[in-house]
């Protein structure tokens, strides 16, 4: 699902070959080894900013992550012995998919206890020496909450669904009704109605996932006293905070209007089921939680919006809410268009009143940025180009754990061989993005010792973490620079946003600029021929170009960029 100046001068002050030689001099010398992480080194900013306002995070999905028992699912040990890895990035945190108590109807996403985790990804001790050892290599760990609904195993849904008269009997959604008409026309986000009948109280319950997702009740003082005291559960035990899931859904429309066209997408944001009023108060609510423990944990949303402007609602009107939304309008981007990415940056650099925009292409539920944006001859150059775009942008951004080797969705005749199994009971068509993670060229490409959950993706044997840390030119090596000037080069960490015109259709261009006049100006070309990039949009003196980078390693000076190439060039004014 992706749903979704006045005239430049070209004139080169100086020319550098290497990405590290990019670096200003001062930082490049202070800057330590791939591997070695960069944390002694990062720039504080002067307005003292916290962490997650110019973090990484990288997102895993434990299943697929790397296996440490050999049962063919990936665990919470698996995340522990490939730290340093993880560090060797320059992450800040890493955001878990869930790994509690869980039927698997929706693998994770429908728990069944909050605050128990469950044994295919290990235990409560596992966690903490997880927890613990992130720490020491300057990781932060974020948990993801499933805050819309629960599995329908959970003792809370039994329980509410056992009488209307127990004392949990508001805690789901409930509606009076007859067995044949559901209360609303509403179509569910997995399709089907959003309402199962329940012989029991002979009454229909809301979900907005599937049938196994029921929504809980947030109306529900015993239920927001619950699932408060799991926030504080997990930030007693080392979270640095949450992904938030699924948001936008925690109240719904009361009146239950009929919809006149049910099937009108996208269905996840009507009027109805999104943004009601009531979320602000329970995001505001959970803010204040997660802001009185030490750390600065954060809200990190899975919140999908139509406009900036309703993204922009979603950090609250007094930014008291979602530190972190996720920008879903770059997010659902599915074209390499030039001017697209303008749009969609440019407005989440200047209509956010500052706040932190979260930018990201990849995730568990969508296609991957290879596959995606892919056109079979320039992969590489264009996985280049979307790394720089998200890690070269102002703000956090979000990596899907195997983005950085150029992992790409797994082709869907393979995927239709893949076995169902006691590790793999439903086959999901987002599973083609959640392949295991490809470590090296060894059997099961180093995932597991044993049978894995899901098929390792054919290309395994040429991409893999292994192949790739040994190349100098590789898109693994490409990120670990593009991170570590987001971590240590002040254009790219604070410098300002400045939007502007390249000239070119095909080309999108912006600046990062720092106070004393000079930056970096980021040049994507779309297209498919060379093009010389004609940049405007700065106020105030020429910009003087100088030391600059190419994702494809040919540089042949001045602004002209090779097809698919992306360009950073450094300037002065
Ligand atoms: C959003 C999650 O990212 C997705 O994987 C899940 O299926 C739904 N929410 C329901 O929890």
């Amino acid at each position: 699902m992706r749903r979704s100046i006045t005239r430049a001068t070209t004139a080169a002050v100086a020319l550098a070959a290497t990405p590290t030689a990019f670096l200003a001099p001062s930082i490049a010398s202070a800057q330590a080894a791939p591997g070695a992480g960069t944390a002694a080194v990062r720039v504080t900013p002067a307005d003292a900013a916290k962490w997650w306002h110019h973090a990484t995070i990288y997102e895993i999905y434990p299943r697929s992550f790397q296996d440490s028992n050999g049962d063919g699912v990936g665990d919470l040990n698996g995340i522990t012995s490939r730290l340093d890895y993880l560090k060797s990035l320059g992450l800040d945190a890493i955001w878990i998919t869930p790994f509690f108590k869980s039927p698997n109807a929706d693998f994770g996403y429908d728990v069944s206890d909050y605050t128990a985790i469950d044994p295919q990804y290990g235990t409560m001790a596992d966690w903490d020496r997880l927890v613990a050892e992130a720490k020491k290599r300057g990781i932060r760990v974020l948990v993801d909450l499933v805050v819309n609904h629960s599995s329908s195993e959970h003792p809370w849904f039994k329980e509410s669904r056992s009488s209307r008269t127990n004392p949990k009997a508001d805690w789901y959604v409930w509606k009076d009704g007859t067995p044949d008409t559901p209360p609303t026309n509403w179509r569910s986000i997995f399709g089907g109605p959003t309402w199962t009948w329940d012989p029991t109280r002979k009454q229909w319950y809301y979900h907005i996932f599937l049938s196994k997702q029921p929504d809980l009740n947030w109306r529900s003082p015993g239920l927001r006293k619950a699932m408060f005291g799991v926030v504080r559960f997990w930030l007693e035990h080392g979270a640095a905070g949450f992904r938030l899931d699924a948001t936008p859904y925690l109240f719904e429309d009361t009146s239950w209007p009929q919809d006149p066209d049910p099937g009108s997408e996208p269905v996840w944001l009507k009027p109805y089921n999104a943004q009601l009023p009531g979320t602000n108060e329970v995001l505001r609510e959970m803010r204040k939680i997660v802001d009185s423990y030490p750390g600065d944990p954060i809200l990190l949303g899975e919140s999908s919006t139509r406009s900036i402007e309703q993204l922009r609602a979603v950090y609250g009107k007094n930014k008291d809410e979602i530190h972190l939304p996720m920008n879903f309008l770059v997010g659902n981007i599915s074209k390499l268009d030039a001017a697209e990415f303008k749009r969609r940056y440019d407005e989440a650099a200047t209509k956010l009143d500052g706040l932190t925009p979260v930018e990201f292409f990849s995730n568990h539920d969508q296609t991957r940025q290879w596959t995606e944006f892919g056109d079979g001859t320039n992969n590489d150059l264009i996985a280049k180009m979307t790394a720089a775009l998200t890690l070269l942008n102002p703000g956090t951004a979000l990596l899907y754990y195997g983005e950085e080797i150029g992992m790409g969705d797994m082709d869907k005749a393979e995927l239709a061989k893949a076995p169902l199994g006691p590790n793999r009971p439903q086959a999901d068509a987002r599973d083609r993005a959640r392949t295991p993670m490809q470590w090296s060229a060894a059997p099961q490409a180093g995932f597991t010792s044993g049978t894995p959950w899901l098929p390792v993706d054919s290309r395994y044997r040429t991409r893999n973490v292994a192949a790739q840390e040994s190349n100098k030119g590789s898109l693994l090596n490409w990120y670990r620079d593009l991170v570590k000037w987001r971590n240590v080069d002040p254009t790219f960490r604070t410098g300002r946003y400045v939007p502007l015109e390249s000239g070119d259709a095909g080309v999108f261009a912006f600046a990062r600029e720092n106070a004393n006049g000079t930056g970096a100006i980021v040049m994507a070309n779309t297209g498919t021929g060379v093009v010389t990039v004609k940049p405007t949009g700065w106020t105030g003196a020429a910009p003087v170009f100088g030391a600059s980078v190419c994702a494809s390693g040919k540089w042949g000076g001045g602004l002209t960029l090779a097809a698919k190439d992306t360009c950073i060039v450094r300037y002065r004014r």
